[in-house]
């Protein structure tokens, strides 16, 4: 499925109150949100859905920040949404954003880059799975 991708509003975006602009803008930028709810995750969830990074050297800060206050977790759907949506919120690191996506305008560093969004399709499916169940996909359409 090419047409949906998953979103986090990271902890420090909320703590930060911009979680409300950066919604506005990915439904400003024509993606529908099919589901979202905002969660505490646990280390536990941290560790399971960053697993690929595992051993990495950011890994452990990654997720003692992921897990260390409030988040939004989205399912958004827009035709080509991986891409499209990795092109509304920027590079990884901040300072290399283009102007105008949602890291350089809300994120404070490479660690803290106020939102993620899957890498891949096959990513996208799987990252949405470890969060929503499918009573909850289908509910909200
Ligand atoms: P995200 O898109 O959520 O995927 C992995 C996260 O690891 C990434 O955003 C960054 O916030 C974080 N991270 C911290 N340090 C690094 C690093 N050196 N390289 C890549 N990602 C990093």
């Amino acid at each position: 499925m090419n047409n949906r991708t998953f979103a986090i509003i990271k902890p420090d975006a909320v703590r930060n109150n911009y979680d409300g602009k950066i919604i506005d803008q990915i439904l400003r930028s024509g993606f529908k949100v099919i589901s979202a709810k905002k969660i505490r995750m646990t280390k536990q969830q941290a560790e399971g859905f960053y697993a690929i990074h595992k051993g990495k050297p950011f890994y452990q800060e990654l997720t003692e920040f992921m897990s260390s206050g409030p988040s939004w977790v989205l399912a958004l759907e827009k035709e080509n949404a991986v891409v499209e949506w990795r092109k509304t919120i920027g590079a990884t690191n901040p300072a290399e954003a283009d102007d105008g996506t949602i890291r350089k305008l809300y994120a404070i560093s490479l660690g803290e880059n106020a939102v993620h969004g899957s890498d891949s399709d096959e990513n996208a499916q799987i990252e949405i799975a470890f969060f929503f169940s499918e009573a909850e996909l289908i509910a909200s359409q």
